[in-house]
This record gives structure tokens, C-alpha cells and sequence, in this order.
């Protein structure tokens, strides 16, 4: 490894903390943002915004900001996620959920301003020249927007109760979650420069990722132990959504992680003479994988 990811992760942190702590007129809005960042979480987007970046062999700094922001983006969606009109769920990140802390309003606008403040950290990024800041707003705005991440959350609200086709299941999945996995790796070639065909099978890789990544927190959700996930298991049945261990059981489910974990694979060992992939490889095993 070139960059050393672990010290770049604990700077995402303190970059979001200190901005949502900065000028501001309400302390409630301060408190209730900054307190679903403090909770944790693993920073899966922003790890794998810096193993592009490190894919490349190019400073994690340039990074720093959009991670940031991606984060933030994430962080919110969790919080709306939570709410009693969405999943209704109590606990996050292994502590109370922001609604349960702060009530419903100011959670519903602690989200909204730490979507609406990620664009700040992008806007005055100056390691990227201009161009890049306004290629990566347009590019997070769309993974998080109606074609993304809210896309895929009002068709996954929706579904609750329904019977879905397996094509249906897989492309909530996409959007819901995999727009938001995609967002950082689009990001990462894109302040990288790298050619159409290395970036066209990253993208393609991101969003396997991102499709294993869920099928991986459907599992979680039935087997996960509440000290490791930091969520309580069964959300899922109790809202009656459509998941691929609803669908396909447990082992089917974990054959269709594997079956696209093959896939991804495959799309990184088409980039590997051009670039060092490891850190990719990592992400993968680091947090598709394990503890299933
Ligand atoms: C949870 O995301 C929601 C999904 C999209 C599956 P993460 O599993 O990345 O949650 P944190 O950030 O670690 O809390
Ligand atoms: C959430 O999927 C995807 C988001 C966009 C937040 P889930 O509803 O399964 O996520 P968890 O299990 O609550 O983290
Ligand atoms: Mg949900
Ligand atoms: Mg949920
Ligand atoms: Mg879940």
C-alpha cells in the first residue's frame, strides 16, 4: 500500500465534525448532525474512494473532501432511513437513532443539512482545479438524487408487501445502494484522469460492489449480532421487504453474493497490467465478505 488509508479515514472525521461545527445559527442542527457522524460506522465509501485514488498512485488529499461529502450524503440517508415513516428503526450504529435523540423534525432537517452542506466541502476543495469540483457535484448529485440513491428508496418503500420479480429486487438494490457505492469510485477516476476503458471496469466493479454489498446487509439483517452491526436484526421482516434472503433463503442468497463477488473480481483482473488493484481486492474481502 502507498497511502495509508487508516490515518485518511480518522481526517474524514475530523473534516465533517469541524465544518458541521463551524459558523452555524442553531445548535440543535449542529448537535443532532454532528451526532450520527460521532456514532461511527465503517466508512466504506470513503475506504473505497481511497483505494481508487491509491489504485492510481494518487495523493489520498485529493480525495479527502469528496469522501467527506460522500459520507455525509450516506450518513443522511441513514438517518431518513431510520425514521418511523421509513424503516422505523430504534438503533444505529450502535446507538440510539437520531430521531430517537433529537425527535423527528430535527432529524428530518439534521439529514437534509448534511446533504445539503456535503456540497460545500466539494465547492471549496482546493486540490482539485475547478472543473474537477463541478464534474464530481454533478456526478454525487446524481447518485444521490431522484436516478439514485432516492430513486432506489422510494421503489424499496414501495415494495413493502409486494410480491416483486427478482429483476425488480436487484434494481432497488442498485439504486438504493449501489448508486451511493458507485458514487466514490466515479469519483475517484474522475479526479484521477483515468482512461475510458480502466475507468469503464471500475465502474463496472463499484457496481457489483454495491449489489454484494446489500445482499450482504439482507443477510446481516437475519444473522448480524447487534455488537458488530450496531442495528438490530429482523427491520427487515417487520416491514415485510422483499430481500434476497426473503427470496432465495440464506444460502441462496449468499450463492448470488458470491456468483456477482466472481464478477467484480473479474472486472478488476481486467485493469490489473495498468493499475495496482490490492487495495481494491481488499475492499472486497475487507467488507463484502467477512463475517457471514
Ligand atoms: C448501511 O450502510 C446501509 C446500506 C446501504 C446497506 P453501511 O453498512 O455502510 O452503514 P455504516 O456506514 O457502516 O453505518
Ligand atoms: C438502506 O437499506 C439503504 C439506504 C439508502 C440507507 P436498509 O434499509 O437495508 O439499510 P439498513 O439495514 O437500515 O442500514
Ligand atoms: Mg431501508
Ligand atoms: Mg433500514
Ligand atoms: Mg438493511
Amino acid at each position: 500500500m502507498k497511502n495509508n488509508i487508516e490515518e485518511y479515514l480518522k481526517k474524514i472525521d475530523e473534516i465533517i465534525l469541524s465544518h458541521l461545527g463551524g459558523n452555524h445559527i442553531s445548535g440543535t442542527i449542529a448537535e443532532a448532525s454532528r451526532y450520527s457522524i460521532k456514532s461511527g460506522g465503517k466508512r466504506f465509501r470513503p475506504y473505497l474512494l481511497f483505494a481508487a485514488l491509491d489504485a492510481f498512485s494518487i495523493p489520498l488529499d485529493k480525495g479527502l473532501k469528496t469522501a467527506s461529502a460522500i459520507e455525509m450524503i450516506h450518513t443522511y440517508s441513514l438517518i431518513h432511513d431510520d425514521l418511523p415513516a421509513m424503516d422505523d428503526d430504534d438503533l444505529r450504529r450502535g446507538n440510539p437513532t437520531n430521531h430517537k435523540v433529537f425527535g423527528e423534525a430535527a432529524a428530518i432537517l439534521a439529514g437534509d443539512n448534511l446533504l445539503t452542506e456535503s456540497f460545500h466541502l466539494i465547492v471549496n476543495d482546493e486540490k482539485l482545479s475547478g472543473g474537477t469540483r463541478l464534474e464530481l457535484v454533478r456526478i454525487i448529485a446524481d447518485s444521490a438524487g431522484q436516478n439514485g440513491m432516492i430513486g432506489g428508496q422510494m421503489l424499496d418503500i414501495e415494495a413493502e408487501n409486494e410480491e416483486i420479480t427478482f429483476e425488480e429486487l436487484e434494481t432497488i438494490h442498485k439504486y438504493k445502494t449501489g448508486r451511493l457505492i458507485s458514487a466514490p469510485v466515479h469519483a475517484a477516476v474522475t479526479i484521477a484522469e483515468a482512461d475510458a476503458e480502466t475507468a469503464s471496469h471500475l465502474l463496472r466493479f463499484s457496481e457489483y460492489l454495491g449489489i454484494i454489498f446489500q445482499i450482504r446487509d439482507d443477510i446481516l439483517d437475519v444473522t448480524g449480532d447487534v455488537k458488530v452491526t450496531g442495528k438490530n436484526t429482523g427491520s427487515d421482516a417487520r416491514k415485510d421487504k422483499v430481500t434476497y434472503v426473503s427470496a432465495f433463503g440464506l444460502e441462496g442468497a449468499k450463492e448470488r453474493m458470491e456468483q456477482k463477488v466472481s464478477l467484480a473480481e473479474a472486472e478488476l483482473d481486467a485493469v490489473k497490467r495498468t493499475i495496482d488493484i490490492t487495495e481494491l481486492k481488499n475492499v472486497l474481502n475487507k467488507f463484502a465478505i467477512r463475517d457471514n
